[in-house]
């Protein structure tokens, strides 16, 4: 099929990318010249795994990207929208660009078409998008919207893409519900899957993926209580996480116990210092909103933002309380992500303990796998520097942060670190490390939701000496 994804960003360029790979024309669209030519000459604007082979694979010939919105869509049966809606002051998304892309539309609806909203967006906005294609001059008889949310990852999206645990198709028109069924098709029937050079099925990855159909407005609902739903559970177990820690109770088995009972699951139950991502906080403002304008308030939403605000100034707490005063401290903060496998920072929460450890002034060395250009661009502060390495970032520093869940840092080698740390000190806000491992190595290893170890007296004067003799 002739598709246009108009938008490039995460969801657009993996969704255009996918799309080629399963066998449909696809071009890509963005006002962002730039960004266009960047993706024309093969460059991989976001860290993806995948993704760069999709580029090579299907770049210029089945993926093509232009700026060129009204050709795009007078091209293609089925025209995607991928823009960002991001949160307005008060919390609801702001669907300006979502309006605009309309208008583009709208006036190049020349034969039918399926107009698909893939942007995450409040419950009723694919109605709006109807009656404005119409108030724009499209014919009614030309067009069918219809709302197919995305539920990829950053980090794993392309995979999330092509193997998925669902795929969700709101219409309420028989039309469109079949050509969505027929595009999805390589994927249902598990024929991707089979083709030669396939990307490589992840372990747990549902096969065939199924398809699921609903009515529109249910399907906007589902993308925003889904993720609501994600981001309580982590709150919920953040919350338990600090109750553990003042009771005595480790989480690590608290959650082992309860992730065992199939109607809770271990994924998700993961503590630390919060959610991020441009995804998690915005949404459950959006749907906040949503439920504050139809009258019905969700109060939940609100404790598990508050959750997760607090758990950067209890992590703050920790900090203070291994190091006792913060001023003038040297740290070595490795992560900077809002989680591992991304370069993603928008709302990380490792940023945003890197300014309130600033405004205590410490010194910081940060090194992150990914994030380190993108943080270089947001902070003009000589109390910040980078490493090339965790080892590098942990030389001569008074203690290390895990702030971010990268698979490297869960490997580091202790020998190595101790040499480099003027003090043993890890605080982990991750949970990278069982403590028995930190402890038979000898760290004080400050974590979430468990009890400290602390290094003995005994190793901890032994490296001062070093350090000082050093
Ligand atoms: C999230 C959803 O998981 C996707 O299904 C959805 O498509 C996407 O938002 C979106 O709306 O576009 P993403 O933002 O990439 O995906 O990140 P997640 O893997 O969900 O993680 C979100 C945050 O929660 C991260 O900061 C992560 O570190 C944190 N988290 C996650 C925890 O603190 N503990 C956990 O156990 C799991």
């Amino acid at each position: 099929m002739n598709i246009a994804i108009v938008g490039s960003g995460y969801v657009g360029l993996v969704a255009a990318a996918c799309m080629a790979e399963i066998g449909h024309q696809v071009i890509c669209v963005d006002n962002d010249e730039q960004k266009v030519r960047a993706l024309r000459d093969g460059e991989c604007i976001i860290h993806e795994e995948f993704l760069p082979e999709l580029l090579k694979r299907h770049g210029g010939t089945n993926l093509r990207f232009t700026t060129d919105l009204p050709a795009a869509v007078r091209d293609s049966s089925v025209v995607f929208i991928a823009v960002g809606t991001p949160p307005c002051e008060t919390g609801e998304a702001d669907l300006s660009v979502l309006e605009t892309v309309c208008h583009d539309i709208a006036a190049n609806v020349d034969r039918y078409k399926v107009v698909v909203v893939k942007s995450t967006v409040p419950v009723g906005t694919n109605d709006w998008v109807r009656r404005i294609l119409i108030r724009y001059g499209a014919s009614q008889k030309q067009f069918c919207v219809t709302s197919n949310p995305e539920f990829l990852r950053e980090g794993t999206a392309v995979t999330d893409f092509l193997y998925p645990d669902r795929i969700i198709i709101g219409s309420d028109c028989g039309r469109s519900r079949m050509i969505m069924e027929q595009l999805y098709e390589p994927l249902t029937t598990g024929a991707y899957a089979q083709s030669e050079g396939a990307i490589p099925i992840p372990d747990e990855a549902p096969l065939p993926a199924q398809l699921i159909t609903t009515h529109t407005r249910s399907a906007e609902m589902i993308k925003h209580a889904s993720n609501a739903f994600l981001a309580m559970k982590v709150s919920f177990i953040n919350a338990v996480a600090n109750i553990c820690e003042v009771a005595g109770a480790d989480v690590s088995e608290v959650c082992d116990g309860m992730g065992a009972d199939h109607r809770i699951g271990n994924k998700f139950l993961k503590p630390g210092i919060g959610y991020g991502g441009s995804c998690f906080p915005k949404d459950l403002m959006a749907l906040h909103a949503v439920a504050r304008e139809y009258g019905t308030g969700f109060h939940l939403l609100e404790e598990v933002m508050r959750i997760n605000e607090d758990q950067r100034k209890f992590f703050l707490r920790k900090v203070r309380s291994a190091l006792w005063t913060l001023k003038g401290k040297r740290l070595a903060v490795l992560g900077l992500a809002f989680k591992g496998g991304t370069d993603d920072i928008r709302e990380s929460p490792a940023i945003a303990m890197v300014r309130l450890l600033l405004k205590e002034k410490c010194q910081i060395v940060a090194y992150d796998p990914a994030a380190m250009e993108r943080t270089r661009q947001e902070f003009d502060d000589d109390s910040l520097t980078f490493a090339e390495s965790a080892y590098e970032a942990a030389r001569g520093a008074d203690a290390m942060l895990i702030l971010t869940d990268w698979e490297e840092f869960s490997i580091l080698d202790f020998d190595r670190l101790k040499r480099e740390l003027r003090h043993p000190i890890i605080v982990d806000g991750r949970n990278m490390y069982s403590l028995e491992e930190m402890e038979r190595n000898g760290f004080t290893y400050v974590s979430v939701g468990r009890p400290d170890t602390v290094a003995t007296a005994n190793d901890a004067a032994i490296k001062e000496r070093k350090t000082e003799a050093a």
